[in-house]
Parts: C-alpha cells; structure tokens; sequence
C-alpha cells in the first residue's frame, strides 16, 4: 500500500484502502486494552504535542491516553499561556516546537485550514484534532470503528446524522468515510443548519426527524452548538428538543435495534434526552474508549510509518 502521507488531516483526502488499513490497525491495538500490562515500548523516545486552541475533554485525552500506551512522551500545551498571546505566530510557535525535538504535532483550531496551513510550514507530522468547520478526521474514524463493531460491513447500512450539519466538522469526516465504505447516509436537521449542495457529497436531505430514522441503523447525533444559537437557526432549545430531539418518543419510529451515537460533549435535554442517554440504546461511551485505539493507530502510523 502506497504511504498514508507525513500528515492526517482529512478523511476526504484518504484512499479507501488507507481507510480500512486505519481501522484494522485500531482493532488491533483495542486488543491492548485487556492486556495485564497496557503499555508497549512502540513510540518510546519519541515526543508528541498537544496544540489545542479549543476546548477538548475527549480528543485531547485520548490523543494523550494513546501516546502513553505506546511509549512516548506527551506534551500538553496550554495555549493561552504560550508566547502566540505576546504576538508570536503559529507558524513561529510550531517551528520553535520542532527545535525542541517533537516529533509530531496533534492540532486543533476554531479556524478551517490551521493544520494543513501548519503542516505545510514543518517537516513533521500533523494530525488534525477538528479544525473549525472543515473535518475531525480522528472523530469520524472512531465513530466508524464503533459502528463497525456491531455490523461486519457498512455497504448498505442507514446512517442518520441529526442536528447541526452546517457547522459541524464530525458530520463532514463522517459523511466522507461513510459514503466511501458504502453506507447510505440521511442528513437531517433544521434547514438552516443543512448546508447548500450537501447532496453532492452523495447524502440525502430528510428534515422529518420520523421519517429521517425509519430504517436508521446508526443514528450520530450532533452536539447543537448553543454559542451560536443567538444567530436564531431556529427558534429554541425547547422546540428544537421537541421537532430534532432523540427521545424514547422520537425513537420508537426507528428499527428496535438502532444505534445512538453521539461524539461528545452533549447537551442533555436537548439534543439527546437523558433517558435515552442513561438506556443501552446508545455506544456513546464506547466511541469515547475506541477513540483510544484509532489515535494509537494514527500516532503509530505517522511515526513509525509501519504496520503494527
Ligand atoms: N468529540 C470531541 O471532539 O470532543 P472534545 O471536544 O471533548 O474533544
């Protein structure tokens, strides 16, 4: 197989056999999660920074839990305490980074383009951790591998992706990776958070929630975004709850064994109601955890350039 590239910055960039190769690669490195002994010695002597110019709880330990399983030594930097807030420029940060000796750089920033733009400045490796609105390319991977665990392919599996989709970079990586591996994937949302031309990318557009999960297997359910609720995309909470909210009511119009997934952080009540996210009916933990696996697999890729 050709070599995945120095960087990982989008699905949409990433051959389908790089896809499946990056997936089998997580299935093997979950097995280390039952393992007496966690730790391998894969990526021991090598350094990995966290540059996170967003909040993260999820990403950023995960990225941080996989380094360590594997060996290397992790830097979290806290960006507001960095000299970019006495003028320095990222490009300028980044650079005084590799002269310190790290050896890949994990990116996120509320601007599309930051990490390619980095990437583009450095010899080593960066892998995207959500860049604005464009991919969070990490995200989709694992949301396909939770999903992989409970079908043996998703060639003709229904994936209902609800809420926000203009403004979500976990909708974009999802819809990317799924349609490649042949899933057929529904949008459905408020429609002024369905972005123009979405069915390009080969979605079709359902903004009745009913009949948007009438043969959902998966449903990914976004993370309505209240910081940009004041720009009015629809009325409020309570109405969107009631028209777009995952509930046991709304849920009874999908097939018994629908999947509920979510990629964090969620706004209980609104999005997802609690009961639904309290029941068995969703894996949202479990994307949490193999979010561990599909960084090991990425890290170990982008620095050793091997399989593992
Ligand atoms: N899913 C996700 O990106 O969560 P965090 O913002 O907590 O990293």
């Amino acid at each position: 197989m050709a070599k995945l590239g120095k960087d990982f910055i989008a699905i949409r960039d990433l051959p389908k056999a790089h896809l499946n190769y990056l997936l089998s690669q997580a299935k093997h490195f979950k097995t280390f999660f039952s393992r007496p002994n966690k730790q391998s010695p894969a990526l021991r002597g090598k350094t990995i920074a966290n540059i996170f110019f967003e909040p993260s709880t999820r990403t950023r330990s995960a990225f941080e839990m996989a380094g360590k399983m594997l060996g290397a030594g992790i830097m979290n930097l806290q960006m507001s305490a960095t000299s970019i807030n006495k003028g320095e420029t990222i490009i300028d940060t980044v650079k005084n980074l590799h002269a310190l000796g790290v050896d890949v750089l994990v990116v996120r920033h509320h601007i599309a383009g930051v990490p390619k733009m980095i990437a583009d400045h450095i010899p080593i490796p960066v892998c995207n951790a959500g860049d604005g609105y464009n991919e969070h390319p990490t995200q989709g991977l694992l949301d396909i591998f939770t999903m992989l665990e409970h079908c043996k392919s998703l060639k003709d599996k229904h994936v209902t992706i609800v809420g926000d989709i203009k403004h979500s970079r976990v909708a974009r990586s999802n819809i990317y990776g799924l349609t490649m591996l042949g899933a057929k994937v529904t949008v459905c949302g408020p429609p002024s958070l369905i972005p123009m031309g979405i069915e390009s990318l080969g979605v079709k557009i359902e903004t009745n929630l009913k009949k948007a999960i009438t043969k959902a297997d998966f449903i990914n359910v976004l993370r309505i975004q209240i910081e940009r609720q004041q720009s009015g995309h629809f009325p409020s909470l309570r109405e969107y709850n009631e028209v777009f909210g995952i509930t046991s009511h709304s849920l009874a119009y999908a097939p018994p064994h629908t999947i509920v997934m979510h990629p964090g952080p969620i706004n209980r009540g609104v999005e997802l109601s609690s009961e639904v996210i309290d029941s068995d009916r969703n894996v949202i933990l479990d994307q949490v955890t193999n979010g561990i696996a599909v960084r090991m697999a990425v890290l170990f890729y982008l620095l050793t350039g091997a399989e593992a």
